[in-house]
């Protein structure tokens, strides 16, 4: 997909530059104040600001952080992201959550001609946020001259090369919790992958279809059909075993019960939380034997330590594996962090929607953006 470049934009010496990007990131509470407790997308962003100011522009940031729904809150304040970042990079100015105002959310023209104001170059390096028709997004290509940030271009490239000429065997994970948030990437991916392992709380929709008993697990009754349909294409995989806990026994943080071990149904009582050691061993081996694998989303809760082995198992199967490993969403993103096996994958998307949507439409909408259309 063509995009603009900062090439593109020309000489850029002692132009202001106004760079969207994503620095929506977790904090926490530390000494009675927030700090950033992941820096992944800021550190992601150095490399553009290093270039633009090496080409002499004067750099200015905006970001949204969290979803303050149109009016300031403090504790969605930027000020903790802004500290971090200048430590890292000296020169940078971040403004303040564009999400504090409802223009932004709302795609309010007037609110991105407002941002756009004092800047001659616009660069989009919100890969993560480019799924969304926001004003920061959407309005400044409209108004001056604009380009995509490497980072961008590259998460675009990776991705939708993913889908026009992987090395095969391509294989797709699929996990989460909610069945309807993945069925869309799911039905893609089954025409494109030769396998599609599916593990997490949404694989129990898929016992359901095939007839198995569940207990308590995650189902979703409405997606049955949608389920069956992608089974009959032979090329879906789901988990043989599970571990499960007692409906209403804690996990997640607190809770110390030790999972019981189902083979192929799940009695009343029961909801099952992690895919099984014989799963594990059957996903490795497809895993071991992949050209290409794209894996969004965990087997399991793997949070909490005694349902993580689903998980971890697959993430140490994609650092064994001499495969081509894209990891994308969030959860995934982390869980390959948790388990110290970041650095040998070969590329873990910044976004997780964004990345889901433009492996399912093959745009997003701050893509046209920047394309002009
Ligand atoms: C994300 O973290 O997924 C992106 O920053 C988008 O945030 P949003 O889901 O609140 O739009
Ligand atoms: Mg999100």
């Amino acid at each position: 997909m063509r995009l603009p470049s900062i090439d593109d934009l020309g000489d850029i010496s002692g132009k202001r530059v106004l760079v969207r990007v994503d620095f929506n990131v977790p904090l926490v509470e530390r000494d009675g104040r927030l700090v950033v407790s992941d820096d992944f997308r800021i550190r992601s962003a150095l490399p553009l600001f290093h270039d633009l100011q090496a080409r002499g522009a004067e750099v200015t940031a905006c970001t949204h952080l969290g979803r303050p729904l149109g009016e300031p809150v403090a504790k969605y304040s930027v000020e903790p992201v802004r500290e971090h970042l200048g430590n890292l990079i000296e020169g940078v100015t971040l403004l303040e959550n564009l999400r504090f105002s409802p223009g932004e959310e709302d795609n309010d023209r007037a609110f991105g001609v407002e941002l756009t104001d004092s800047y001659d170059c616009y660069v989009n390096e919100a890969f993560g946020v480019s799924h969304r028709a926001h004003a920061s997004i959407m309005v400044p290509p409209t108004l001056i001259p604009s380009a995509a940030g490497p980072n961008l271009a590259h998460e675009v490239e990776t991705l939708t090369g993913l889908l026009t000429n992987p090395r095969r065997p391509f294989v797709a994970i699929v996990g989460g919790a909610k069945v309807a948030d993945k069925l869309g990437i799911t039905k893609v991916l089954v025409n494109k992958a030769d396998t599609v392992i599916v593990g997490g709380g949404m694989a129990f929709t898929f016992w359901k279809a095939m007839g198995l008993t569940i207990g308590d697990s995650l189902v979703d009754d409405s997606r049955l059909n949608d389920v069956a349909e992608l089974l009959a294409t032979g090329r879906v995989c789901v988990p043989n075993d599970v571990w499960a806990l007692p409906t209403g026994s804690p996990f997640g943080g607190g809770g110390t019960e030790s999972p019981t071990h189902f083979v192929g149904d799940i009695p009343d009582g029961y909801m099952a939380l992690d895919i099984g050691p014989e799963s594990a061993t059957t996903f490795g081996e497809i895993l071991r034997n992949a050209g290409t694998v794209l894996w969004n989303g965990p087997m399991g809760v793997f949070e909490d330590p005694r349902l993580a082995a689903g998980t971890r198992s697959v993430a140490q199967a994609l650092a064994n594996s001499t495969a081509i490993s894209v990891v994308g969403g969030g959860d995934s993103a982390a869980a390959v962090e948790q388990f110290g096996v970041a650095s040998q994958m070969s590329f873990i998307s910044t976004g997780g929607g964004a990345s889901l949507e433009l492996l399912e439409f093959g745009d997003l909408p701050g893509l046209r953006a920047l394309r002009g259309e």
